[in-house]
């Protein structure tokens, strides 16, 4: 371990930290609470990887609540870098990402802990390093939500360049224009971002990109002008529901931003920061997951706590398709017995069809009557579930960000493999309607973000096992 890293995680290895992070981050005995084995999901340092086998034909039934969000509580957690005192998260998932920019965090000097009652505490100690290293960052691509409050708080950074992913080249001009903008130096060396300022001074800027906004993006501009000097206006930011989250966290702590949920948020710096006690929105995109769950099944599940209205597009699709989708004290019940009508899909920045949904929603447009038209605008190539697909019997074909999905009577099972979260999901969600047994290899890209999805499922009447490699 290099030394200057030493002080802020005791001196212990890499391999210590690792250990005790997956302690701090992964849930108490999974074994006693659920009954199933409590080995590691993460395929690190030579671990097992473990696959998913699924039994087809289940409807599933029942009632079933999401998690916080992912996407809301690593920038979150990223924002408490800039916070004095400390910041204690509620309804943080546990997952494999989160424990991932837990890691990164430790070794920035942020204390991050889980306390008996699953709340995430974050503390920054007393001096902040301020290189997140490759070895890290690639791991997971939103590690770089650390850049802005870096800056920000150290008047420096230095941030390894994620690289592309199975979902894209995943490009951050538009972050370090941004950050650029309010006044900082940089440069690239050796693959990593080097940033400096001496005090951040507030400006106008406009943060759209050839496809549109930027949700990280968004959040490191505004995480950093939040303790910059004067105003900071962001035009054609992202709108998601996690950008509105962080938004109110960080006015929780004492920031001053208006606009959020909205393409023009204005943040007006302060001077200081105050860690607080916050709670993370409920998962849009895993209710998402398990709405379609319930579609494809031809069960019916009930969401206690589905935000309806970070969903409004998608339950659009969803209706157009023939499925219920009802609200009620109860939560958001979805249901569907009757034949399944063929439609256009085209992914877009919030409000839009979030992208994070569109591989799930193929799956069901696989079984539809007739032919349907899905077409990416926010990544033009996230279509690796494409081919694995039609390994199972659907009919689908790629045309440039389009597949014209034609609708199949049936799936069958097939020893299948993607590599990317919602890819994988939706895989798991072909399992499940399909005859015979699926095999979906390599989970660990589910749980990165979804958590025990495979005991949720199997507590609604899914019959999925999860062994081995
Ligand atoms: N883009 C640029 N330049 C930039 C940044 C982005 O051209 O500097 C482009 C991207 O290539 C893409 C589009 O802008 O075409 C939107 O990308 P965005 O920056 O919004 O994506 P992100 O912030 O990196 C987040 C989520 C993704 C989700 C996207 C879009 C997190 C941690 N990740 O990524 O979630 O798909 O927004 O909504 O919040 C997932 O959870 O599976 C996931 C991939």
């Amino acid at each position: 371990m290099n030394r200057a890293l030493e002080g802020f995680c005791g001196g212990f290895t890499d391999a210590d930290v690792f250990g005790m992070m997956t302690q701090l981050i992964t849930p108490p005995s999974p074994a006693k609470r659920h009954g199933g084995s409590a080995r590691s999901t993460v395929p690190v340092r030579g671990e097992d990887v473990d696959c998913f086998v699924i039994t087809g034909g289940n409807r599933l039934r029942g009632t079933t609540s999401v998690n916080g969000a992912k996407n809301a509580a690593l920038p979150i957690m990223a924002a408490s870098i800039l916070t004095e005192g400390e910041t204690v998260l509620k309804g943080v998932p546990y997952l494999e990402d989160i424990k991932h920019l837990a890691v990164l965090l430790e070794r920035l000097g942020v204390s991050v802990s889980r306390d008996e009652k699953g709340h995430l505490h974050l503390k920054v100690e007393d001096e902040l390093n301020c290189h997140a290293e490759y070895e890290l960052v690639r791991k997971m691509r939103a590690s770089v939500c650390v850049m802005g409050p870096l800056l920000a708080k150290r008047r420096q950074a230095q941030v390894s360049l994620p690289g592309g992913c199975n979902i894209g080249d995943r490009p951050v001009e538009l972050h370090v224009m941004g950050l650029q903008a309010l006044g900082a130096e940089v440069e690239l060396i050796s693959g990593d971002i080097h940033l400096k300022a001496k005090q951040l001074k507030g400006t106008e800027m406009f943060l759209g990109g050839p496809f549109g906004s930027t949700v990280l993006g968004t959040a490191n501009i505004m995480m950093a002008a939040c303790l910059a000097n004067g105003t900071t206006i962001i035009e054609s930011a992202a709108c998601e529901p996690e950008v509105v989250d962080l938004a109110n966290y960080l006015n929780a702590c004492g920031a001053h931003i208006t606009g959020h949920g909205t393409p023009r948020i204005t943040i007006e710096g302060v001077k200081t920061l105050r860690g607080c006690e916050y709670t993370v929105i409920p998962d849009r995109i895993e209710a998402g997951t398990i709405m379609t769950a319930a579609a494809v099944t031809n069960g019916e599940v009930t969401i206690p706590n589905c935000r309806l209205d970070h969903l409004l597009a998608f339950v659009d699709r969803l209706r157009a398709i023939g499925v219920n989708v009802e609200r009620d004290a109860g939560g958001v019940t979805v249901s569907s017995s009757r034949r399944l009508m063929p439609v256009s899909v085209t992914t877009q920045p919030y409000p839009g069809f979030p992208t994070d949904l569109q591989a799930q929603i193929m799956v069901l447009l696989c079984l539809a009557d007739g032919n349907s038209i899905i077409t990416e605008k926010i990544f033009p190539d996230r279509f690796v579930h494409v081919a694995e697909l039609n390994r199972m019997g659907a009919r689908l074909r790629k045309e440039g960000p389009t597949v014209i999905v034609e609708g199949v009577k049936g799936l069958v099972g097939a020893p299948v493999m993607a590599s990317d979260l919602r890819a994988s999901a939706a895989l798991v969600l072909a399992g499940l309607v399909a005859k015979g047994q699926t095999r979906v290899s390599r989970v660990y890209h589910i749980d990165r973000g979804y958590e025990r999805f495979e005991q949720r499922l199997n507590a609604l009447g899914a019959d999925i096992k999860r062994l081995p490699e």
